[in-house]
């Protein structure tokens, strides 16, 4: 009985009808059976004004969506899409020119120095984002990054909302005014505010955890709690649901965050458990975190603080 109760809740559906319908997934071999089912895709696999209205409304107070300018960020954009080969190849390219012993140091000092939230993101924001800007991004960018949703939670604040509308479009302005001609904007903006917002709290999870291997790091601190998909199909995911979903209505949204740190598998912790489509900067920031793991515990106990 307890057990049949359990699977009403695993995974969890939240049907409203007429307003909303999400499946809510947490765990991994469920996440890995619907993402392996042929009938979830991308959220732009649908015309974006055909998608449920809370998507539409909360995706474009979001580092994932410009509504002014019609444009996804890649995870979003089905594979089927012709743009996306070339998008995907050129932030390849871009990630491979990789990273200096002069910014794993950089950061290391801060780290060290106990360097502010904002100071420490916005140092690893040129790290991360001068392949794509050729200039560094200045301050008041860096800050507006910080301000867009990070859950549907925050959109019911009528003044973060509001607020986090007015950064994306100042994020995207810059980008408009600065990336070079036939650059996918917010493929390139989406960086500004992934590194604010996510990367820069995992530098500080390698610091408290300097004695662990980064892969158990990333995997119990994962810095991406979720990733979203709609239904494509009528289905019932082999029994997982009671009733089945709607075409281009039902929303599934994966717990990777959970799963990675249930699992310790790093492929939760930069996609959605198997080994397609995984982020474009998983090995960078493997390899970046991991020599500077090196130079922080090389720093002697009580040694000068030279950054401070
Ligand atoms: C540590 C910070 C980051 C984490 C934990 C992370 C995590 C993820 C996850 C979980 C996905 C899969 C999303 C899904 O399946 O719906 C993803 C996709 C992606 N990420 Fe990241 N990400 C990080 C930073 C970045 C940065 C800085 C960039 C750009 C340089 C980037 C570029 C991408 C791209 C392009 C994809 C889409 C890959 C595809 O669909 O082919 N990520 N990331």
């Amino acid at each position: 009985m307890l057990t049949r109760l359990q699977s009403l809740f695993n995974p969890l559906r939240i049907k409203i009808p007429f307003l909303l319908d999400v499946v809510i997934v947490s765990d991994p071999d469920q996440i890995k059976q619907i993402e392996a089912s042929g009938c979830v895709e991308r959220l732009h696999a649908y015309d974006s004004r055909s998608l449920p209205w809370w998507v539409r409304l909360y995706f474009r107070a979001t580092k994932f969506y410009d509504d002014s300018r019609e444009l996804w960020f890649l995870p979003f954009e089905s594979a089927s899409d012709p743009s996306y080969p070339p998008r995907r190849s050129y932030l390849e390219k871009r990630v491979a020119t990789g990273y200096t012993e002069e910014d794993v140091k950089s950061i290391a000092d801060l780290l060290r120095s106990d360097a502010s939230d904002q100071a420490l993101a916005h140092e690893m924001v040129q790290v991360v984002n001068r392949r794509f800007f050729v200039q560094d991004i200045p301050l008041h960018i860096t800050k507006a990054a910080k301000g867009t949703l990070q859950s549907v939670r925050e959109a019911v604040f009528p003044w973060k909302y509001v607020r986090a509308r007015a950064c994306i479009r100042q994020v995207m302005d810059y980008c408009e005014q600065t990336l070079p001609q036939g650059v996918h904007l917010l493929d390139s903006g989406h960086n500004i505010g992934e590194v604010v917002q996510a990367t820069a709290k995992g530098l500080r999870s390698l610091k408290d955890n300097l004695q662990d291997p980064v892969e158990e790091v990333f995997t119990a601190h994962p810095p991406t709690p979720q990733s979203t998909r709609i239904v494509t199909k009528p289905t019932r995911f082999d029994g997982l649901l009671l009733l089945p979903t709607s075409v281009g209505q039902t929303v599934v949204l994966y717990n990777i965050g959970k799963a990675a740190t249930k699992t310790h598998d790093l492929h939760f912790t930069f996609g959605a458990g198997g080994p397609e489509r995984l982020c474009v900067f998983k090995d960078f920031f493997l390899a970046f975190t991991h020599d500077l793991q090196r130079e922080l515990s090389e720093t002697k106990p009580g040694a000068p603080d030279l950054a401070s």
